[in-house]
């Protein structure tokens, strides 16, 4: 097809996700055809730098061939093969490699195609754990406000943004909400005036929220809390010192398992290979998908400890749960091949070391009047927009409209910079780019940042 074709297929026959198609009436829809490192260039050949790693995704960067010939080589030795009752050397050998990596005795890979069904699994997984244990009402889940964890119906009744959720009512019951940890917005989380200026206060009450959800609930019918280690929606909000040390405590005492989502930030994007490490738990499930190929094949996986694995070991216990494409073995191949790369040329030491810089570059743009927060970890992190600093006032939901989707998008996209603007939480203007990237890209994103969201002021 020649691109005007391709346009025009993308506009008649294409359904886009989490996509307003309406405003793509008479205007042309954005098409990327190829990336080469941390740039993306679209169907006429304009080049833009992807702030956002695809979707949290490409860690290694676009176009590395060795990760395609990874991928050709596997089609050509074993297309396909499930993993019902029967294995193949490359979904082992990644489960062995994966087991090394991961913190504490996290040794048992259960593979998906992606992040929603892995949190998907790791309930039922939860679920059927505490039957055998002969504690069967333990099937409840504990998740926090305005964090996104999938939409199979499952992870959807986990998700914590009411406004992806109501149309798809009634989900899956027993899904309970916990506050988050948003320090930029601890006294209106709280109630308690200056929480925002003592972290571990705020974070200590804030982990003791989820104990209190769980108390309430009665902890006989909790079976897990799902949390990310920085969580994404609402803007990145990085854990406060010594909550998660907290919550492994209100875990432990309720014999509640702690699962990890670590969709977004395992593989090196907060600078550790897994996102627990970077804050010292050790959660009982990690459930992680998107980085582990650099998204060059789909896969994702349920990592889960001995214990959990135990009761399936010997005997006839089944976890009766799969997916055809799980753990495929072209996505098992790139993934083992994806790792390498991440030895090879450092990457975790090399987020690690930039962290700083990136962190300052972006903490520039705090002299803006429109910039009310910069926080995030890694290779992650969330611009909070503001109509007031001094007060932190928000915008209202035209305004945010008028700003977000009237103006920002496009504008940081016409500029060249591909990320995200979202009000999923409060406005926040979304980071993640491919962890090559250093300081020359660092600034060439706050300069694109420091012109558009002047514009956006100005604009108000
Ligand atoms: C934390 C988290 N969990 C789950 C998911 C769902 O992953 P997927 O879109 O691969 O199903 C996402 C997707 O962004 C995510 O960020």
């Amino acid at each position: 097809m020649t691109h005007p074709d391709v346009l025009k297929a993308a506009q008649d026959n294409l359904w886009m996700h989490f996509t307003r198609h309406g405003s793509y009436a008479g205007a042309e829809v954005p098409m990327i055809v190829r990336g080469e490192g941390a740039y993306v260039y679209d169907v006429h050949g304009k080049r833009y730098l992807d702030g956002l790693a695809g979707l949290f995704v490409v860690q290694v960067g676009h176009g590395r061939a060795e990760l395609a010939e990874a991928a050709a080589k596997q089609a050509q030795e074993l297309a396909f093969f499930p993993l019902w009752s029967y294995a193949h050397p490359k979904a082992a050998e990644l489960a062995h490699r994966l087991a090394e990596l991961t913190p504490g005795d996290l040794n048992r890979v259960f593979f998906t195609t992606g992040g929603g069904e892995a949190v998907e699994s790791a309930w039922k997984l939860a679920k059927q754990y505490f039957k055998i244990q002969g504690k069967p009402m333990k099937t409840k889940v504990v998740s926090r406000s305005i964090a996104y964890h999938g939409t199979p119906q499952g992870a959807l009744s986990i998700t914590g943004i009411p406004g992806l959720k109501q149309m798809f009512e009634p989900l899956v019951p027993g899904a309970i909400k916990a506050p988050n940890t948003n320090l930029y917005r601890a006294d209106e989380i709280s109630g308690f005036p200056g929480f925002d200026k003592e972290p571990e206060a705020f974070g200590r009450w804030a982990a003791d929220q989820i104990g209190k959800a769980i108390e309430m609930e009665g902890p006989d019918t909790v079976a897990a809390v799902f949390v990310e280690p920085v969580q994404n929606a609402g803007g990145c909000f990085p854990p406060p010192p010594g909550y998660f040390q907290r919550l492994r405590e209100i875990c432990d005492q309720h014999d509640v398992l702690l699962v990890s989502d670590e969709v977004i930030c395992a593989f090196g994007r907060l600078g550790t290979m897994f996102g627990g490490q970077k804050f010292d738990y050790v959660p009982d499930i990690i459930t992680c998908a998107k980085g582990l190929t650099s998204g060059y094949s789909p896969i994702g996986a349920m990592i889960v400890s001995d214990r959990l694995f135990e009761p399936f070991k010997t005997g006839n216990e089944t976890f009766a749960h799969g997916y055809t494409f799980g753990g495929h073995p072209v996505s098992s191949a790139v993934a083992l091949a994806n790792l390498d790369i991440f030895e090879r040329e450092g990457l975790l030491d090399h987020v690690t070391v930039n962290e700083p810089i990136f962190r300052a570059t972006l903490e520039g743009l705090r002299d803006l009047p429109i910039v009310g927060d910069v926080r995030g970890a890694g290779y992650f992190y969330g611009i909070e927009l503001v109509k007031d600093k001094s007060t932190k006032e928000t915008f209202d939901a035209d305004e945010s409209e008028r700003l977000l989707r009237g103006f920002l998008s496009k504008a940081l996209y016409d500029a060249g910079l591909y990320c995200r603007a979202d009000d999923r939480g409060d406005p926040v203007v979304q980071l993640a780019p491919p962890l090559i990237i250093g300081p020359k890209e660092f600034d060439e994103i706050e300069s694109i940042l420091r012109a558009v969201l002047t514009e956006a002021w100005n604009h108000l």
